[in-house]
């Protein structure tokens, strides 16, 4: 049997090294034993974006880019989104196996009594402007809650992390409930818990004067299914963040907001809203083609295409175009959905997207549905973050269980100026 090995010659000394081979890798660490004299540091690896790099071994997502595979432990995500439930699935890639019906009930349970968030919270949110992005507002108020639960700072204690996980899991829905509501004006609506977990978002988000609220099954089942696709990603960025902020020891929450911060950005999360803003510039059917040119001389970007791991179909989105059709059954289409229609065929069969293998990723769609189901644009990255809570704290929680991990400090290459004397301010030139 060949030898899972990889053989090396430094051309500088003509040395030989051979560096063992582990599932497709080499340890970035036996570089270093490659030096050209004694106070040589060791070769390092150079890669600025993590493009070929393995920050970690993971048991959670499987993603064949090339395929168009998605699979949370093993699941495949269309048979998750057709059969799972969001709270369901969330157990699924934070425990590693599906619950038993007892362990379901418990989980369910404990996730939908951690629903209420402390009253104070509720000043600061009100303490934001008006216009105030819900974003901005749930980067802000998950990171305060560390100062609510100081007990989150017990990283290490298995029960702690437990219910800090239910906290985060059933708070994130209040917490971008109640900064939509804020930006409305509109009083905050609390939890109830005889609704499930989507159902119950659309309650805090929709609830009027009426003294339950009952929410659209459709709306219910799609939010659901959208949750559910959107539950873990593997080593994206904001996964990225959470484990990289996580790995200081910082208790949970502040590592939340830091991937909700990482998730914010218009070239990740953030793109859902984007895409919308892209289809109302383009504002008719009949112009995009003119738009497609434009992206073509790269004057603008086609939001919601592309993805830096899938090449080819992202299969989050084949699964919400799927549910977006139903979706439009009940709401209607409307003009911005038919201008993004017209530029998903017309970029499909271009030569510029078909040669870089741009397809539409998971927020072209999402940008559609949110849209048929009445959502207003700035909380696109908001559903999207509670979607991903589960995704995030499996990933840090993994992190943290996986002795081979430490605090995540990267190497550079410096190119900076070499050593030189201070100059006096009238000396400078
Ligand atoms: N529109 C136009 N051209 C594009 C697009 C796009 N959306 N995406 C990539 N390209 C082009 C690039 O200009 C590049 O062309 P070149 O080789 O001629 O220079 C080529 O396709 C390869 O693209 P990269 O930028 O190298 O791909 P990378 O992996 O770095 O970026 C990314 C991936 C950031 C998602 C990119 O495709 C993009 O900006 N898309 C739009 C934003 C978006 O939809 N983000 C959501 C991602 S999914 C998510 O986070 C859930």
């Amino acid at each position: 049997m060949a030898k899972e090995t990889l053989t090396v010659t430094d051309n500088r000394t003509g040395k030989t090294y051979e560096i063992q081979i582990d599932q497709g890798a080499i340890r970035a660490t036996d570089l270093r034993q490659i030096r050209v004299s004694e106070d040589d540091v060791g070769l390092l690896s150079y890669d600025p974006a993590f493009m070929n790099t393995a920050s970690c071994k993971s048991a959670i997502t499987f993603i064949d880019g090339e395929k168009g595979i998605l699979r949370y432990r093993g699941y495949p995500i269309e048979q998750l989104a057709e059969q799972s439930t969001f709270l369901e699935t969330a157990y699924l890639v934070l425990h590693g196996e599906l619950p038993t019906g007892k362990q379901l009930e418990e989980w369910v349970y404990n996730i939908t009594h951690h629903t209420m968030i402390h009253e104070n919270i509720k000043k600061f949110v009100d303490g934001f402007h008006y216009d105030a992005h819900p974003m901005g507002i749930l980067v802000g108020t998950v990171a305060a809650l560390s100062t609510f639960y100081p007990d989150a700072k017990n990283i290490l204690d298995t029960a702690n992390r437990q219910k800090q996980i239910y906290r985060l899991i059933a708070k994130m829905p209040t917490l971008a409930a109640f900064a939509y509501r804020h930006s409305l004006g509109l009083p905050f609506a609390y939890p109830d818990n005889d609704l499930s977990y989507s159902g119950n978002f659309l309650n805090m988000l929709f609830r009027m004067t009426e003294s339950k609220y009952t929410p659209n099954r459709v709306m219910e089942k799609g939010l659901d299914v959208l949750f559910i696709l959107h539950a873990d990603h593997e080593q994206n960025c904001s996964a990225n963040a959470m484990r990289s902020v996580g790995s200081s020891h910082v208790d949970p929450y502040s590592a939340v907001a830091a991937a909700t911060a990482a998730l914010y950005g218009p070239l990740h999360g953030g793109a859902n809203e984007a895409v919308l803003r892209m289809l109302r510039e383009i504002g008719t059917k009949e112009k995009v083609p003119e738009f497609i040119k434009k992206v073509k001389t790269r004057e603008a970007l086609l939001m919601g295409f592309g993805h830096r791991i899938y090449k080819s179909y992202d299969p989050r989105a084949k699964a919400i175009k799927k549910l977006a059709y139903e979706i439009f059954e009940v709401t209607g289409t409307n003009p911005l959905l038919d201008i993004a229609i017209e530029l998903e065929r017309i970029a499909l069969e271009d030569e510029f997207f078909v040669k870089r293998r741009l397809y539409p990723n998971v927020d072209y769609y999402t940008g559609m549905v949110y849209e048929a189901m009445g959502f207003p644009v700035e909380i696109y990255p908001v559903l999207f973050a509670i979607g991903r809570t589960p995704g995030w704290i499996a990933q840090w929680q993994e992190m943290l269980l996986d002795p081979e991990q430490k605090i995540a400090r990267p190497r550079q290459l410096y190119v900076g100026s070499e050593q030189r004397d201070y100059v006096q301010i009238e000396q400078r030139r």
